[in-house]
């Protein structure tokens, strides 16, 4: 197939040339000049272009807007601009581009490569003389030679280049190369009636042979937790009061939205009360803010919306608490009720204040109506000032009744996947928006009142009340192993410039600061896994867990850019981990896609250091499923491991519906049969408020009362729960000789050593049955249970779920796959 796939470019390739050469375009073959240039029209995004041309007055351009380097600096989106690119070339064969950043930063960004086609990391300066490579005399100098060239009748400023033939040649290749595969890539179901409308249902033989087992990962499928979409607070987190610390900072949004504020979903009802926001004598220097409510006269209602509404339920009882201070000494009632937005009374409780300093109080309430949009309502009994913080409601049945604990239905929801790990607190939550967003974990662990809130880089607010603790318990309590990943002294390669001249992406942690950093990440090994006497152990267990948590994978950096700044930390990072935990896996980092200057760089530092393994995150069309199921056949079984720590199919306008599910289980096969390289992987984000969301698609969406699992969920879910770990290898014959069609049927045979269970797994992608002679020779059957499990429907349908039932032997020697579909037997003995 790649030779095929091979020799069609070549045609392309030769076919564009003789059109060039047809039209006189080619008349120096041996060199020709190659203008490097950005174009102005699109206004710097596509990056940098090339144009070719053999007598500097006719210029060809060298694939349709196609950029060969994409600014990487600033935010997603509109920030990432190049403007007047410099494109030289060194006497030793090295080339040079520099050129400038957005119009707001008057910065300078630089890459350089050996051979225009593939880019070494990007650097990003504010002054000229911090760029080591280039002094600002050859800067000024290259910069003088920017020239304008008339292209397609529009005006082009850049730089020209005498080059040899071959590199316009590959340059062009590598245009046809990236066309030929998004063609495949971008393949989607709905031209399935055309693309297929002559196929014929398939007849396939699979044979399996037992006696070629492979050992394979038993840790496969786990999930990706992030505070995203509203994942944690308003999600995952059982807390039902939003913003109870009133910490909210119109930043946290920044400053988009004018009711986001210490104020957000506070509200007073009746005369004579109002509320201030003070911050002179807090609980603790952490938690700066607290509400000050002023009363003329008793019987005023201070109240909190909830996040959308308080949900509860009738019957159910629910904790109260709230730190409160009375400034005039004075003692007396505070009544607390749930009210539906009729103002019918649900719950209520009063308790009596006893103290004038900050004191925590606590009290029941039990509902006795359902509600999906509660309020809680606070009416001091008296009159005078009050001022009260972290005004907190949490259901008592939380998941496995646990204090300050998870919504039960949603960490049930997940814990059915079984995964056998769970990665958090992210994502970019882990590295941050700069700097200042660093995810540290000593801010979140302790009682909750002294932790550290802070923005959520999604443009929300974190309470830090779903902390490193509670993520530790919700691992141990569904049998997963956490995975933490702490940020690799960087922030995100996608921030905003928060302060610092050149953005967040381009700067780390100042190095003199490092240490301490690094002292952080080894402090949280020994708060995982230290005897309770130790410094860090016994914080662990004053939190209520003296025995360690058994730690074994920790993340370094999350899918960053590849820069010296990272280079540096990380390899601090690594090896003070390393020497002091030896034991611990390492996961490094190889950038946010499957090819590129991260990923190449990601993987060279990686084998230079011996990380034993690293994360890789891909968000793909179905197509690259199904046409990259080598992806990891190929992979060097000597290097480190892998773990795919972010992935999905992404169909445009992003559903999660059966083509993406499929096309999920197909790249899933795929990994199982390379799950002796394959450790570890999990499908991203995990999470999704209906309402609240900042990325799609998501595994399993929610609101207040209900959780609603995607198809994509339940393709995890089976592999998960059916996973094995011996692979057996099988022959797969068919009369099949269109790659289009071959690649859609894809399947895996896993063992579980220890139940001996077998378990099958096919994916049909096609719109036509498949009939599969399943070559069970091998087995000796006795009186064994087969369970069948299908999945399918129309490729655009979602929330499918898989249909269940009991099989024969039979049924297993002679299975008929429904069109779009993907079918699992266990067979259990
Ligand atoms: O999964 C959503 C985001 O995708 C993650 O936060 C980030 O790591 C990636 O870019």
């Amino acid at each position: 197939m790649k030779l095929l796939r091979m020799e069609k470019l070549r045609q392309f390739t030769l076919l564009a040339l003789s059109f060039l050469l047809m039209k006189g375009a080619l008349a120096a073959p041996d060199s020709a000049y190659l203008f490097a240039y950005t174009k102005v029209q699109n206004e710097g995004k596509t990056g940098l272009m090339f144009a070719w041309s053999n007598n500097q007055e006719t210029w060809h351009e060298i694939g349709k807007d196609f950029g060969f380097v994409k600014s990487d600096y600033g935010q997603w989106g509109s920030e990432k601009r190049m403007f007047a690119p410099v494109l030289f070339r060194e006497s030793n064969g090295l080339w040079h581009c520099i050129w400038k950043l957005n119009k707001v930063d008057q910065a300078l960004a630089y890459t350089y490569s050996k051979d225009l086609l593939s880019w070494y990391p990007q650097t990003y300066v504010v002054n000229e003389n911090d760029l080591k490579v280039l002094t600002p005399e050859r800067i000024k100098q290259e910069s003088s030679k920017l020239q304008q060239v008339q292209i397609q009748n529009e005006k082009q400023t850049g730089t020209i280049s005498r080059v040899p033939w071959g590199f316009i040649e590959r340059l062009i290749e590598k245009v046809n190369l990236t066309n030929y595969n998004n063609q495949l890539w971008y393949e989607t179901t709905k031209e399935d009636p055309i693309r297929f409308a002559s196929l014929k249902p398939i007849d396939v033989t699979i044979v399996p042979d037992f006696g070629k087992k492979k050992k394979i990962s038993d840790m496969l499928i786990g999930v990706f937790f992030e505070d995203i979409n509203y994942g944690a607070d308003g999600g995952l987190y059982g807390e039902l009061i939003q913003n109870r610390g009133f910490e909210y900072q119109a930043s946290d949004v920044q400053n988009r939205d004018k009711t986001w504020n210490e104020k957000k979903a506070w509200t007073t009802r009746g005369d004579g009360i109002d509320f201030s926001i003070q911050s002179s004598n807090p609980i603790h220097p952490n938690n700066k803010n607290y509400a000050q409510l002023s009363m003329s006269q008793p019987g005023g209602v201070f109240i909190n919306e909830g996040f959308d509404g308080i949900a509860i339920v009738a019957g159910e009882k629910y904790d109260c608490s709230f730190f409160a201070q009375h400034s005039e000494k004075r003692r007396g009632d505070i009544l607390i009720k749930l009210t539906n937005d009729k103002g019918d009374m649900l719950a209520s409780s009063k308790v009596n204040l006893t103290h004038s300093d900050w004191k925590k109080y606590n009290l029941i309430l039990l509902a006795k109506q359902s509600a999906k949009d509660a309020r809680l309502e606070i009416i001091p009994q008296f009159s005078g000032t009050l001022a009260l913080d972290m005004i907190s409601l949490f259901p008592q049945r939380t998941f496995k009744n646990r204090k300050n604990g998870l919504r039960a239905d949603l960490a049930q929801v997940i814990a059915d996947l079984h995964p056998r790990f769970i990665r958090f607190p992210g994502g970019c939550v882990a590295h941050g928006d700069g700097i200042e967003n660093i995810y540290h974990w000593k801010n979140t662990v302790g009682p909750v009142e002294t932790r550290k809130p802070q923005r959520n880089m999604w443009n929300y607010h974190q309470t830090a009340g779903l902390g490193y603790f509670e993520y530790f318990q919700f691992c141990e309590d569904i049998g997963a192993a956490p995975l933490p990943v702490v940020a690799a002294g960087v922030p995100c390669q996608n921030s905003a410039k928060h302060g610092h001249p050149l953005g967040g992406q381009q700067c780390g942690i100042p190095m003199e600061k490092m240490n301490d950093y690094v002292q952080d990440v080894l402090d949280l090994i020994e708060w995982a896994n230290g005897d309770a006497k130790s410094k860090w152990g016994s914080v662990r267990a004053a939190a209520g867990h003296p025995k360690p948590f058994g730690l074994k994978y920790i993340g370094i950096g999350n899918e960053d850019l590849i820069s010296d700044v990272f280079t540096e930390r990380f390899t601090l990072i690594y090896h003070a981990v390393k020497a002091k935990y030896p034991d611990i896996i390492i996961i490094g980092t190889v950038g946010p896609f499957f090819e590129g200057s991260d990923y190449k760089r990601g993987w060279e530092l990686a084998s230079q250091l011996s990380v034993p393994m690293v994360d890789e995150h891909y968000y793909v069309p179905p197509g690259w499923m199904i046409y990259n199921q080598d992806y990891y056949d190929k992979y060097d079984r000597s290097k480190s491991q892998v773990y795919l720590g972010e992935y999905a199919a992404h169909l445009p306008g992003r559903p999660n519906n059966l083509e993406t599910a499929l096309a999920e289980a197909i790249h899933l096969t795929n990994l199982e049969r390379n799950a002796d390289i394959v450790h570890m992987s999990s499908y991203a984000p995990l999470l999704a408020k209906e309402g609240h969301t900042q990325w799609s698609p998501d595994l399993i969406f929610f609101d207040n009362t209900t959780v609603t699992p995607t198809t994509g969920y339940y393709v995890q879910q089976l592999f998960g729960r059916n996973a094995g770990d011996e692979y057996i290898t099988a022959n797969f014959n068919s009369t099949i000789n269109d790659d289009k069609v071959r690649k859609r049927i894809a399947y895996s045979i896993v063992r579980d050593s220890e139940t001996k269970d077998i378990i099958i797994k096919m994916v049909n992608m096609l719109p036509v049955g498949v009939n599969v002679s399943l070559d069970l020779k091998e087995i000796t059957f006795n009186n064994p249970r087969i369970e069948k499990f299908v999945l399918s429907g129309k490729p655009d349908e979602k929330n499918l779920k898989p249909v269940t039932s009991d099989s024969s032997v039979q049924e297993l020697e002679k299975i008929g796959l429904k069109p779009y579909s993907f079918t699992l037997f266990r067979v259990s003995q």
